[in-house]
C-alpha cells in the first residue's frame, strides 16, 4: 500500500487577528493536522505567539491533530504549558537545548507525542540517541523563523534518509514532517523524497483563495 502522505497547514502567513477563521478553513477541507510556529525572538529573530494561543484555538481545532512547532530557546521551558494547552504533538529543536533528551522524554511523559525539528545544517546523526522517544522527526527545509522563504533543495536528501531511517525502525513508528518552502510545484518531490506530513504556510494562507490553494494542494499529494 503506498504511503499516505498528508499536509499539515501552518497559521504562521494567515492573519494572526483571526487565527480561529484559519482554522475553521483548515477543518473543513478534510485535513488531519494543524501546525503551530512558536517563536521566542531568540532561537529565531521573530516574536510569533505562545501557549495562550494553542490554547485559543484549541476548540476551533477539534478534531485537528495540533502539532506544536516549537522555535524557542530551551523549549523544555515551555513542555508543560503547550501540553495543558492542548498540543497533540510537541516538537522542539535538537540546537535550542543540551538536554534533548531530557526534553522529549518530558514531552512523553506529559502523554503527549514527541517531535525533534532539524535546521537545515543539523544532520540527522542528531537523532541517534532519541530515535526510540519520538513520534516525530521535522525536517527543516529552511531556516527557521520565517514564513516565504525558497525551499533548500539540499535538504530534500536529509528527508530521504529520514525516511530511511524511519522505516528501518518500523517496530517503533515515527512520522518524517518537511517544512519550509512547499508549493504546489515542489510538494509531490517532498513526498516522493519520503515525508509522511508536509507542512504548507504561504502556500495556503499567502494566497488570493486560501481554501482553493489547500485543496490545490491536496490534490497535488493525491496524485503523488
Ligand atoms: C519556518 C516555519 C514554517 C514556515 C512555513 O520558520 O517553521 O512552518 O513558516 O511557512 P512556508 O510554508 O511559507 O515556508
Ligand atoms: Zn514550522
Amino acid at each position: 500500500m503506498p504511503r499516505a502522505v498528508e499536509l499539515a497547514p501552518s497559521l504562521l502567513a494567515a492573519d494572526a487577528g483571526r487565527l480561529n477563521e484559519a482554522v475553521r478553513l483548515v477543518r473543513a477541507a478534510g485535513v488531519r493536522y494543524l501546525h503551530l510556529d512558536v517563536m521566542d525572538g531568540d532561537f529565531v529573530p521573530p516574536i510569533s505567539y505562545g501557549a495562550q494561543v494553542a490554547a485559543d484555538i484549541r476548540e476551533a481545532a477539534a478534531g485537528l491533530t495540533l502539532i506544536a512547532h516549537l522555535m524557542v530557546a530551551r523549549p523544555e521551558r515551555f513542555i508543560a504549558d503547550f501540553a495543558a494547552a492542548g498540543a497533540d504533538v510537541i516538537t522542539v529543536h535538537a540546537e535550542a537545548t543540551p538536554h534533548l533528551r531530557r526534553a522529549v522524554d518530558e514531552v512523553r511523559a506529559a502523554g503527549k507525542r514527541a517531535g525533534v525539528a532539524l535546521n537545515p545544517a543539523t544532520p540527522l546523526g542528531a537523532l541517534e540517541y532519541v530515535w526510540d522517544a519520538l513520534d516525530f522527526v521535522l525536517i527543516m527545509t529552511v531556516n527557521p523563523g520565517y514564513g516565504g522563504q525558497k525551499l533548500i533543495g539540499a535538504c530534500l536528501a536529509k528527508v530521504a534518509a529520514a525516511r530511511a531511517a524511519a522505516d528501518a525502525r518500523a517496530d517503533d513508528p515515527v512520522l518524517v514532517e518537511v517544512d519550509g518552502g512547499v508549493k504546489l510545484d515542489n510538494i509531490a518531490a517532498v513526498a516522493a523524497a519520503g515525508a509522511d506530513v508536509i507542512v504548507a504556510g504561504s502556500a495556503v494562507f499567502g494566497a488570493p483563495d486560501p481554501a482553493r490553494a489547500l485543496a490545490e494542494l491536496q490534490a497535488a499529494l493525491r496524485t503523488a
